[in-house]
């Protein structure tokens, strides 16, 4: 594969989902015919919060954690769900059962403030209460993923300041990120690594970002990044396991000098980072050492969230 066409969300393909079900406003249709209106208010303005989660063994990994997100996020921004964490779940069901699915899932939950009266902003015109779609598919992250790494390249956009647009908010509007993304694309890099408004090392456009150095285990404050699930999970996995992990400022020099560097997301567990600007990180090629060991304890955390 040439360099220039991976992404921390490459997946095997996997032709089962060009027929799956997707579920819109309760009814679960096939793929082609899973519709939304030209109003929506998700389609108009990037209004709506969403959740990538996976399926494993029939269960949910990380389920109350992922709600917890959504349902702070939602009524930060006044967006009803119309319905709570259990009609949540037996949504999610219902399309995994209409898609005879149990197993390496991955999931985008969507919720939006529905469908407007008219095209423009204000949320009141947004009356038709929330537009609910489920997106599953069978996914497994790609394998050179883990045997090459990924390259990253520092990037102009930053993840700014909680009064612009929280970066804790997992919105539907992700400009931000995509612009970020494009600039890393453009620099030849697979995804952006995006700095805080004061310069430190914060976050990549769609993951958490983590280093090593002497055997300790560095990610940003949290400050100006995604609350990811991941991301606690790994800290809290370092703190179980006596491994040191700090959650501090640090620079570029400290990144390009790291012997280790990792993303976090859903999707991907821990994606080992090869290069950042073209530097390559540590002596090794793919995943080190202690990501390797994270990676091993996150499965072996998966497994047992996910006991059936
Ligand atoms: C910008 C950004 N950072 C990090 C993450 C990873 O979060 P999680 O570990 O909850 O999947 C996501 C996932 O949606 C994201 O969009």
């Amino acid at each position: 594969m040439d360099d220039s066409e991976i992404s921390t969300h490459d997946a095997e393909e996997d032709i089962r989902n060009r027929d799956i079900m997707i579920y819109v406003n309760g009814e679960i249709v096939p793929r082609a015919e899973a519709k939304i209106s030209v109003y929506d208010s998700g389609f108009m303005l990037g209004d709506g919060m969403w959740e990538g989660m996976r399926l494993y063994q029939g269960k949910w990994a990380f389920f109350d954690e992922h709600m917890d997100r959504l349902f702070d996020s939602c009524k930060a921004v006044s967006l009803n769900i119309g319905m709570d964490r259990q009609g949540v779940l037996d949504a999610l069901t219902q399309t995994a059962e209409a898609n005879g699915m149990t197993h390496d899932v991955h999931c985008r939950l969507m919720i939006t403030r529905g469908v407007k009266s008219k095209p423009f902003q204000h949320p009141n015109l947004s009356k038709s209460g929330p537009t609910i779609v489920i997106i599953m598919e069978h996914s497994k992250p790609a394998a050179h993923l883990q045997a090459k790494g990924i390259s990253l390249a520092t990037v102009p956009q930053v993840r700014g300041l909680p009064m612009s647009q929280d970066a804790k908010y997992n919105s539907h509007s992700k400009l931000n990120c995509v612009i970020a993304c494009l600039q890393a694309e453009q620099a030849g890099a697979d995804e952006g690594l995006m700095l805080d408004p004061h310069g430190f090392v914060n976050t990549t456009n769609a993951c958490n970002f983590f280093i090593v150095r002497k055997g300790e285990v560095w990610t940003s404050t949290g400050d100006y990044c995604m609350n990811g699930v991941t991301r606690q999970k790994v800290i809290d996995l370092c703190k179980a396991n006596n491994i040191p992990v700090f959650q501090k400022n640090y620079s570029l020099v400290e990144a390009y000098g790291a012997e280790e560097a990792f993303l976090t997301g859903t999707f991907g567990a821990q994606t080992p980072v090869a290069r950042i600007d073209g530097k390559k990180i540590g002596p090794h090629d793919g995943t080190g050492p202690m990501t390797a060991r994270l990676q091993s304890l996150y499965r072996e955390l998966v497994a047992q969230n996910t006991q059936p």
